[in-house]
């Protein structure tokens, strides 16, 4: 029994990312995949230096091959069933990362059907709304238009869909049950969606064949989806698709990961100056009951969300990092001060991405949109040869 679950759908508990190695079965990133990240990036990612990217599947062998002329691309998602948190941004800034590094190309797939499929309640206005909100949020982040494709699962079905059930008919309803724990309460989408979230780990190959591999960054509540995908990939005749997995940044609240569904654990890149402060000031903290104690007997960085707000995003130099952890353990720093410090960053980062997101028009997203990038007749006649 363990005491936390992960799935694509829900994080509870207290997650211990060891463990999930060995549960999900992939890799921890090694010596090895760390010498062929300094070879194929110049340096160790700073998401991988500190630990936030952690573990993979055939990482090693992308990079390998990517060193020997073989190149691969790039696949990334969003949910979008609310506005998003500053976690949903890691994976997809890291993403961004490694596409300016090695020069690749991005699919980027917003999940439409999925979320309107889940979330029985919601109505197809409302994901319909979300999706151009998260798209744009996204495209804030400054993405290569000439390089990087978004996809819409519900705008653009048909250039999905000939690859979808070819995946579909390779997965049977006793696996697809295993592997996400659905019940006899599941709607028959969800079954089916597992075959929607595997197309863009094969597109890639029909947009430009020079490809070897397909490398997908996430967190990794979404390895369940690529064991199945990997399971059917050479049956296709592709590659099976490669992971590299995030840990999650954490609630603000004492445990689990922030959470769309209670608004007071995440911090929004909506959110304006008012309620970062508000949150933050609310935090859970590693320190101690009062300021005298605190000098006394210092706090606890590992256990704390402000703490890790800092490491995971607002603090860039590491040997400042390093700093704030021991100003807290020995009490020379007090919460109230890393707080507001931190309300000031937050509040920085997200005026400047309101502002980037502010100017983006209706025909800048439309350049990015998988159906104005790609000519149709020639992707079904390619997808001839699927079996
Ligand atoms: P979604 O919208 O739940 O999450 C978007 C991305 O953010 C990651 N993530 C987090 N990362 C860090 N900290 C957190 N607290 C946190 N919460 C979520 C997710 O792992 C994901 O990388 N089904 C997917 C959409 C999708 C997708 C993909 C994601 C389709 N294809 C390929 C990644 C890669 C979803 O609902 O993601």
């Amino acid at each position: 029994m363990t005491e936390f679950e992960v799935t694509p759908w829900e994080v509870k508990g207290e997650v211990d990312y060891n463990r999930l190695i060995s549960i999900f079965g992939v890799k921890k990133i090694d010596e090895k995949v760390l010498d062929l990240m300094r070879k194929v990036f110049g340096e160790i990612p700073f998401y991988v230096r500190r630990g936030i990217f952690y573990s993979h599947r055939d990482l090693d062998v992308v990079l390998q091959d990517y060193l020997n002329g073989l190149p691969f691309y790039l696949y990334t998602g969003r949910g979008p069933s609310g506005p998003m948190h500053l976690g949903h941004i890691i994976p997809i800034m890291f993403t961004k990362y490694i596409q300016e590094k090695v020069d690749t190309i991005l699919l980027l797939q917003v999940t439409s059907d999925e979320k309107y499929m889940y979330h029985e309640t919601m109505t197809k206005e409302q994901i319909k709304s979300y999706t151009i909100d998260n798209i744009r949020d996204i495209l804030a982040l400054g993405f290569d238009v000439e390089k990087t494709y978004v996809i819409d699962d519900i705008r653009h079905i048909n250039y999905l869909y000939q690859l979808a059930i070819s995946v579909a008919r390779r997965i049977t309803y006793s696996t697809v049950r295993a592997t996400f724990g659905f019940t006899g309460d599941t709607n028959i989408g969800m079954i089916f969606y597992m075959s929607i979230q595997a197309t863009p780990a094969f597109l890639g190959y029909f947009i430009d064949n020079k490809f070897k591999h397909c490398l997908i960054p996430a967190a990794i509540d979404q390895d369940p989806f690529w064991r199945l995908t990997r399971d059917i990939a050479n049956k296709l005749g592709f590659p099976k698709p490669s992971q590299i997995h995030g840990k999650f940044l954490p609630s603000l609240k004492a445990s689990g990961k922030m959470s769309t569904s209670q608004p007071e654990t995440a911090l929004y890149l909506s959110d304006d100056k008012k309620a970062v402060r508000r949150k933050i000031l609310d935090a859970f903290t590693g320190g101690q009951a009062t300021a005298k104690l605190q000098r006394e007997l210092g706090g606890n960085p590992d256990i704390c969300t402000v703490y890790a707000y800092y490491k995971y995003i607002f603090e860039e130099d590491d040997k400042k990092l390093m700093e704030r952890y021991e100003k807290c353990k020995s009490g020379t720093i007090l919460c109230g001060e890393c707080k507001q410090e931190l309300i000031s960053r937050v509040c920085a980062f997200l005026q400047k991405h309101q502002e980037n997101k502010e100017a983006i028009t209706e025909s800048d997203v439309e350049a990015y949109m998988l159906d104005n990038k790609l000519k149709f007749e020639e992707l079904i006649k390619a997808y001839e040869m699927l079996r």
